[in-house]
């Protein structure tokens, strides 16, 4: 693999933006929120979308092979995450959306209850379960970390209630990475399902729902097409076909049924009971084309990148005095997002210094993982209770956090370097942070003489 393949492959990776100091390269450090598409599946997508049209109901050699497209991408995500014989791979718009789904379809089948959410969590792997369920928090501990015996003991507490853990397979905020096949091992030994929120997860190593060993299989995968290099609206559930099966699909519409009558309804079988309406066929095949092009390179040898850039940051930064990242005790196991503070800055003026002074992308606030940010930024009750204030009268600016860095194996140590660099200059007050001041129509910090300007592309 080559390296130099892999980042010429990256669409857009030689932009050029205006900053403060003239025309720089832009550098993307924002890669978690959502990763930037393949060229080679971009262009082959010119090609498949000649023969665009709807599936599994038309007929012609545009419906056939729309079909068979689709279906085939099916497959290839299904192998990609290592699925199990009887799971399914029903297509959505995103985790989110897969999560949402899976927590309905679930609290239909226990008819609620509890479920375990880990206090690491973003909302999206939240809010579902707290919408259908009793929530019970597994805490992270004071390195910001989850630890297994937490688990298991709440579990032994808990009795046989707990129907469900849901947990990230690594955080969108630390870069901390679980051990979700230990995890599952524990769920099940208390008859609890395990789901795994694969967003963070799955564009940086190679996931195996079903490694073999029956304890340890992964019950349900979510994860986002848009963070592992295919931004167009696909996403997917997966699962065991046998525990989704409850009365009624989720969602319901066209595509779902077998057969209508005005007095009953036949639902059609898995995945497509639970696709209503006309599916995303080119996100979907987008994504699968992305997803055999990583395979191509390889998901190890791309963690193994990843993992270098990692260290080279890590050695960088670990030299700043003002800087400091949050989640403690970095050691093997982790992912290459950093989440930092300024002893003295806010998050969001930090952000809007790097993107104007030095043309980088990354980005700041709490992540949508705010009980997680809660505990490792030790924020107090009063605390908590000024935020929820300033956020109810407007006050956005106010919003505390850190900064978010999160490298992908495309980026490069030059870019770190330029990274550090500026870091290094607000740290040796070489930037003048006084001209700058919020605007409220662009929710960022600019200087009076500098202001970001779309071009009209429309
Ligand atoms: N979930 C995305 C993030 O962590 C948007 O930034």
């Amino acid at each position: 693999m080559h390296i130099k393949e892999l980042r010429e492959d990256i669409l857009g990776v030689h932009e050029k933006v205006e900053t403060l100091n003239g025309v720089k390269d832009y550098i993307f450090f924002d890669n978690a929120a959502s990763a930037p598409a393949l060229k080679s599946v971009y262009e082959k997508m010119e090609d498949v979308s000649k023969y665009y049209s709807n599936v599994h109901r038309g007929a012609g050699y545009k419906a056939y092979f729309s079909t068979e497209a689709f279906d085939e991408a099916r497959e290839i995500v299904s192998e990609f995450v290592g699925a199990g014989d009887g799971d399914t791979v029903i297509f959505v718009k995103n985790a989110t959306e897969a999560l949402n789904k899976l927590a309905r379809i679930l609290s239909d089948r226990f008819n609620g209850g509890k479920v375990i959410v880990s206090e690491m969590e973003h909302h999206s792997n939240i809010l579902p379960w707290k919408k259908h369920f009793d929530v019970v928090w597994w805490p992270v501990n004071d390195e910001g970390k989850l630890e297994l015996t937490t688990l298991e003991n709440i579990l032994k507490e808990e009795k046989d209630n707990i129907k469900v853990v849901s947990v990230t397979g690594a955080s969108n905020v630390t870069g901390f990475v679980n051990p979700i096949h230990e995890i599952a091992k524990i769920a099940h030994k208390y008859n609890a399902l395990i789901s795994i929120d694969g967003a963070q997860f799955v564009p940086h190593a190679k996931m195996i729902m079903d490694n073999g060993n029956k304890d340890e299989k992964i019950d349900f995968l979510s994860f986002s097409a848009h963070k592992i290099y295919s931004p167009f609206g696909s996403g997917a559930l997966i699962g065991d076909k046998n525990l989704l099966d409850v009365n009624e699909p989720e969602c319901v519409g066209g595509g779902t049924i077998l057969f209508v009558s005005k007095e009953e309804t036949l639902w059609a079988d898995f995945p497509e009971r639970e696709e209503a309406g006309t599916p995303n066929i080119p996100g979907a095949i987008n994504l699968a084309l992305t997803l055999k092009r990583l395979n191509y390179f390889g998901m190890e040898n791309l963690e193994k990148r990843e993992h270098e850039l990692s260290k080279y940051f890590l050695d960088k930064f670990n030299k700043l005095n003002d800087f400091k990242l949050l989640g403690k005790n970095r050691e093997e196991h982790y992912f290459s997002v950093f989440s930092f503070t300024h002893k003295s800055l806010s998050p969001f003026l930090l952000a809007s210094i790097l993107s104007v002074e030095e043309g980088i992308g990354v980005r700041a606030g709490c992540f949508c993982a705010h009980p997680y940010l809660t505990t490792i930024m030790n924020f107090s009750k009063e605390k908590v209770e000024e935020i929820k204030k300033d956020m109810l009268e407007g006050k956005i600016e106010k919003f505390p956090g850190a900064v978010r860095a999160s490298l992908s194996f495309y980026n490069t140590e030059e870019e770190i370097d330029r990274f550090i660099n500026i870091l290094e200059k607000i740290e040796k007050g070489e930037i003048d942070t006084s001209k700058y001041r919020y605007y409220k129509e662009y929710e960022a910090f600019f200087p009076e003489n500098f202001k970001f300007k779309k071009p009209d592309i429309f």
